[in-house]
């Protein structure tokens, strides 16, 4: 692993058993714009990450633009007093660093919010990655965080979509030549097709005047990814899913949004804290008094969207980076996938959540063997 000096929750037995073993994950508590120069050049697979999207996402100061700024120092005002600009120029530092420890030909992909993607791009490209795509995830049940004003007025709509910005070192001469002495540079395709679908009809396609016929293995991944509603289930979807308002002639893969039982499993030992998990509402809040959870993190994001990101940018084996770990959804597919993981968080609460899921999700290999040999199921 590329650098490791903290502990990820094990006994002192297990540390000095397992010394002799490389470390298959760790979750490091720092600024990562303070960890990453520590780490080797080039020594990194992968980089899938949810950074700050600098919109004062809850008043979370993680993600308040001023607090963002390189510049800034805690107590004083602000340098940059522009939050473009203050946003911008930390998505260019880390994105440098970033660009500096991935192997050549290395990915990179970035959540972003629709409103500050375009400033994270920036960032991306100052810092010398070259952006290759920009996925789109659909979950369609955002909580539209703005102002209701008389009159059936208001002055934001309901966030209903996330940007991925996908990013690549830039290669070491050709694809093949990066492949063969890197392991980088390419997408891992057949993992990640889409599974045909009884509704599937095999010649409906056309390209260029032709009609074409769909592969057995399954459909070409789509930078177009979906989720289901929290309570959807196999055999009914929320009212506005938008997997169901779609139908069943779907042709993308799906994940689930993470459910409560997911954010909060492995997390059993871990105090439990009231905070706002459920939608907005009267009858939601008291749901929220009923059911205190363990994992207080208010942007997780699904496991089975992670994996298959980490499906389909990680070499086999390779070791996946996260610099925004926050409770650790992409250290969790990255170990359920069969990868290495770094994480680096800076906020200390978020850190034994983020162990204490790795260590749970870590524990399931079956299902990462099971995902490895199939392409993704739908799960409408
Ligand atoms: C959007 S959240 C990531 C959530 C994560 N995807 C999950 O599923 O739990 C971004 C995280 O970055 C962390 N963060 C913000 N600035 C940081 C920095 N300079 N270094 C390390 N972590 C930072 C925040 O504390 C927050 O937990």
């Amino acid at each position: 692993m590329a650098s490791a000096r903290s502990n990820n929750g094990q006994t002192r037995a297990g540390r000095s058993r397992r010394a002799s073993r490389p470390r298959r994950w760790q979750i490091k508590n720092a600024d990562c714009l303070k960890a990453l120069p520590t780490l080797d050049a080039a020594s990194v697979d992968v980089i899938i990450t949810d950074p700050p999207y600098g919109i004062n996402f809850n008043n979370m100061t993680w993600d308040r633009p001023s607090a963002l700024d390189p510049a800034h120092k805690p107590g004083r005002r602000a340098p940059n007093a522009d939050p473009s600009a203050a946003f911008q120029s930390f998505s260019a530092q880390w994105s440098a660093e970033c660009l500096r420890v991935l192997k050549p030909g290395g990915h990179l992909a970035a959540f972003a919010a629709p409103r500050t993607f375009h400033l994270l791009a920036r960032g991306l490209e100052e810092a010398g990655l070259e952006l290759r795509d920009v996925l789109m995830w659909i979950q369609g049940q955002g909580y539209p965080a703005t102002r209701v004003l008389p009159g059936g007025l208001g002055t934001g709509l309901k966030p209903a979509w996330e940007p991925i910005m996908l990013a690549r070192r830039p290669l070491d001469g050709s694809t093949e030549h990066n492949l063969a002495e890197h392991g980088t540079g390419a997408m891992n395709i057949d993992a990640c097709r889409v599974e045909l679908s009884q509704q599937d009809c095999p010649t409906e396609g056309r390209a260029h005047g032709r009609r074409i016929t769909a592969s057995p293995q399954g459909r070409w991944p789509a930078n177009l990814l979906l989720s289901h509603g929290e309570s959807c289930n196999g055999a009914q979807c929320e009212p506005d899913c938008p997997i169901g308002l779609l139908g069943e002639r779907h042709r993308f893969f799906y994940a689930a949004k993470a459910s409560r039982r997911e954010r909060d499993a492995g997390c059993e030992a871990l105090p439990r804290r009231v905070v706002q998990t459920f939608k907005i509402g009267a009858r939601n809040e008291q749901l929220c008094e009923d059911h205190p959870v363990a994992n207080i993190h208010p942007t997780v994001k699904p496991i089975d969207l992670m994996r298959w990101l980490v499906r389909l940018l990680t070499p086999p084996g390779g070791l996946v980076l996260d610099p925004f770990a926050g409770s650790g959804s992409t250290g969790a597919a990255a170990l359920l996938e069969g990868a290495r993981f770094l994480g680096i968080e800076r906020e200390a609460a978020y850190v034994p959540i983020a162990r204490a899921r790795i260590t749970h999700w870590s524990r399931q290999g079956p299902r990462c063997q099971a995902a490895r040999r199939s392409p993704q199921r739908h799960r409408t």
